[in-house]
């Protein structure tokens, strides 16, 4: 299937569609800020390095293999603006695992964007990919990104320690996750 054809979707305040090459100013805007990659274990994206993402973006339409992903462009209803993005990932094909991220530019933190998009793209991934079970991988410092977590109604069901190497620091993750089940019932 052409996963891109989910899209657009719409939700009360914002217009989620897919990334194209006229959003680069947009997505560098918050993907160069070492704010923004604070948690994310990799040092903060170049020009170049964004422009290429939004080729590979343009590119990969599947959701059938393990690795393939929705990236999902989040735009305020009426700004011609691209203030963040929500990707899904599809972890494992065959067990139906689905992990969720967000990366949004500060500049719009604090207004619940990120939990309002993720939140409709949670519902893209029960609703219409089949996802069994939706998850997500933190910082366990990424108090912002437990929060919309926790909003969305996620369980803590993992604490990793030292699971992983943030340059010179010994990261620990959280994992966040909710299944299918689970989403439907308190939203039935
Ligand atoms: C994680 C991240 C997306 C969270 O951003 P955020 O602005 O805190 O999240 P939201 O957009 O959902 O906003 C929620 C806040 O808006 C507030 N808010 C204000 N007006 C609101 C409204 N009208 N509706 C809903 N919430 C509103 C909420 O109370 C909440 O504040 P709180 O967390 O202090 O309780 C952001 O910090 C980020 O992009 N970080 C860098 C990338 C990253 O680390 N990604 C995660 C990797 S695992």
């Amino acid at each position: 299937m052409t996963v891109l054809s989910l899209l657009p979707v719409s939700t009360e305040r914002l217009l989620l569609r897919p990334f194209t090459p006229d959003d680069l100013d947009d997505l560098h805007a918050f993907q160069s800020l070492p704010e923004v990659a604070r948690y994310l274990y990799r040092p903060p994206l170049t020009r170049e390095q964004c422009a290429q993402s939004l080729t590979r973006r343009a590119a990969g339409t599947a959701w059938s293999e393990d690795g393939h992903d929705l990236v999902v462009a989040v735009c305020p209803v009426g700004e011609a603006k691209v203030v963040g993005e929500i990707v899904l990932k599809l972890a494992s094909a065959s067990a139906r695992q689905v992990e969720i991220g967000w990366t949004f530019n500060p500049a719009y933190a604090g207004r619940g964007y990120a939990t309002e998009a993720a939140r409709a793209v949670a519902a893209l991934a029960f609703v219409e990919l089949d996802a069994h079970r939706l998850f997500a991988r933190l910082d366990v410092l990424n108090t912002g990104s437990m929060r919309v977590c926790e909003r969305l109604g996620m369980r803590r069901e993992a604490h990793l320690v030292e699971n992983d190497l943030d340059g010179g620091r010994w990261g620990s993750e959280y994992v966040y996750a909710t299944l299918a089940r689970e989403w439907k019932a308190e939203r039935a």
